[in-house]
């Protein structure tokens, strides 16, 4: 999507279609609203005061404008209480325009960026990731063709006033931040037998390509000589070999601090030996869907180049069935050099991320963040709506919170108690990768934590935010790309780039 500026007045813009918003109860037309309302001779106050336009969450209200402007067409957007707005509502609501007008056939969008909504730079920002997002979908297989998933251009009605250099920023972060999250996206809805472990490879080598950053895939055999037998325990029942996969990216020379982005990156979780139910075991191709983040993020990091360095690393492989499976009871060793004993299968995510984990330190990483889809537990403890959180560090912890908070992406963190701890002992290896029941979610991270040591180390477990059953206000049904965003905002602050 093309986006341009414009600062001439809204109710003499030629365009397809007008986008305004609109808060729920508002009385009568205030700002662009009130412009275009009395160029249209009061057709808009008079839909209000009749209670037909009410404003509320998601509302969508098409007008046309049949020559009384230059303008075709007005489309006026519910934007809800107005005690309640955030951006991340206006991301919303602009997303759900987005698919409502694409649906229509029309590809040119224009919104004005009103000070009623909030800072301008911001509301650009959340106005482009609103519409990219929103109507995105994915090309998928089928044989008849489909509508475009993007608007060919949008507009931005900006007031002259403002300092247009500061918006033109906003508007190349938002587009790198959406192009980031719109890959993670692809990456997460492909099938796994189209996205494997060496397919996954080759996506971060062409992230790697088109950004100039450093990439290094690890495979089988030099996986076996490294030593990454968590890794290599739970990829050896697939057919399809494992990988690590390193993306560096150099964004600060001088100095030593370098942040290690890690990703689960298992392109199909049957369990293992102890197999899944087989009800909806299809989603678990989402289950790579932190190493989408991770490679999506190092694709924005690319775009913005901000001045800090990064790893990501993305261990990758399938969780099989086969005559060869790791089992239970097992004892395999770790790229750490610590042992660890396999209670269970199907916990496989905390297995490869523990070797993930201990090579990014390995390879400089002085900060870590983790991104999986590590338990059903997470969903048990916070549903749908949020990302679970673990850290060794509150002040890491910190700035991770933070910039998942100017995404709008809801992280919650849960604790990391020394009476946890327990959870991992093993009577014959160093650690065991399951305790049961309790805590589930909490297990994995602290599980993972004991690879971090000391660095400063951050855990996310996205299973419940990976993908959304329905439409979601900027997020279509499927993958939501969840992550990428506070990942970018994390390494690249917007107030920095
Ligand atoms: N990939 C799953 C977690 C998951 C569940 C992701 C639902 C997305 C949606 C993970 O590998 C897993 O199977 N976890 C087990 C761990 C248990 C066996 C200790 C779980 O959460 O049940
Ligand atoms: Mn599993
Ligand atoms: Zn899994």
């Amino acid at each position: 999507m093309e986006v341009k500026t414009t600062t001439e007045t809204i109710s003499e813009l030629a365009a397809d279609c007008l986008v305004l918003t609109m808060y729920e109860g508002q009385q009568s037309a205030k700002g662009s609203l009130k412009e275009v309302d009395e160029a249209l001779q009061n057709r808009l106050s008079e839909l209000i005061a009749s209670g037909e336009v009410k404003g509320k969450f998601g509302e969508m209200t098409l007008l046309y404008n049949w020559g009384q402007i230059p303008a075709k067409r007005t489309l006026v957007v519910g934007v809800g209480n107005e005690q309640k707005f955030t951006l991340d509502k206006l991301r919303d609501a602009l997303g759900i325009a987005a698919r409502f007008v694409r649906d229509k056939g029309i590809s040119r969008f224009t919104f004005s960026v009103s000070e009623q909504l909030g800072e301008p730079t911001k509301v650009v920002r959340a106005a482009i990731e609103g519409v990219e997002l929103g109507a995105y979908r994915f090309a998928g297989y089928k044989q008849a063709t489909q509508s475009k998933d993007t608007f060919e251009e949008m507009t931005l009605v900006i007031d002259a006033a403002l300092d247009q250099e500061s918006i033109q920023k906003a508007i190349k972060r938002a587009k790198a931040a959406a192009e980031a999250t719109k890959l993670a996206r692809d990456l997460v809805n492909e099938p796994s037998n189209l996205l494997t472990p060496a397919a996954l490879a080759r996506r971060a080598e062409e992230v790697a390509l088109r950004r100039n950053l450093e990439v290094n895939v690890l495979h089988k055999q030099e996986i076996e000589q490294m030593g990454m037998g968590a890794l290599l325990a739970v990829g050896k029942a697939g057919a399809n070999e494992p990988k690590m996969i390193v993306m560096k990216y150099h964004g600060n020379p001088a100095s030593k601090e370098v942040i290690g982005l890690v990703g689960k990156g298992i392109t199909f979780d049957t369990g293992g030996i102890q197999v899944k139910p087989d009800e909806g075991m299809e989603e678990m191709k989402t289950d790579m869907g932190g190493a989408a983040a991770v490679i999506a993020a190092m694709d924005g990091i690319g775009a913005l180049q901000p001045q800090t360095n990064v790893i990501a690393v993305v261990p990758a492989c399938e969780n099989m069935v086969a005559g060869n499976n790791v089992k239970p009871s097992d004892v395999i060793p770790s790229f750490s050099g610590k042992t660890i004993e396999v209670i269970h299968t199907d916990a496989e995510g905390r297995l490869i991320l523990a070797d993930g984990v201990a090579y990014a330190k390995h390879l400089g990483a002085t900060k870590l963040v983790d991104v999986a889809t590590l338990t059903g537990s997470v969903i048990s403890a916070l549903g749908y709506a949020a990302t679970g959180l673990i850290t060794n560090q509150a002040t890491w912890a910190d700035q991770v919170k933070q910039a998942a908070q100017v995404t709008g992406e809801k992280v919650w963190e849960l604790p990391n108690f020394e009476e946890y701890q327990e959870y991992l002992e093993s009577e014959i290896a160093d650690l065991k990768n399951d305790a049961g029941r309790p805590a589930g979610c909490i297990q994995g991270g602290i599980f993972i934590g004991a690879f971090a040591e000391d660095t400063p180390w951050v855990h996310l477990d996205i299973a419940g935010t990976v993908t959304t059953k329905k439409d979601q206000g900027h997020h279509p049904a499927g993958a939501t790309g969840v992550m990428t965003r506070a990942l970018l905002e994390l390494i690249a602050p917007s107030d920095s780039i």
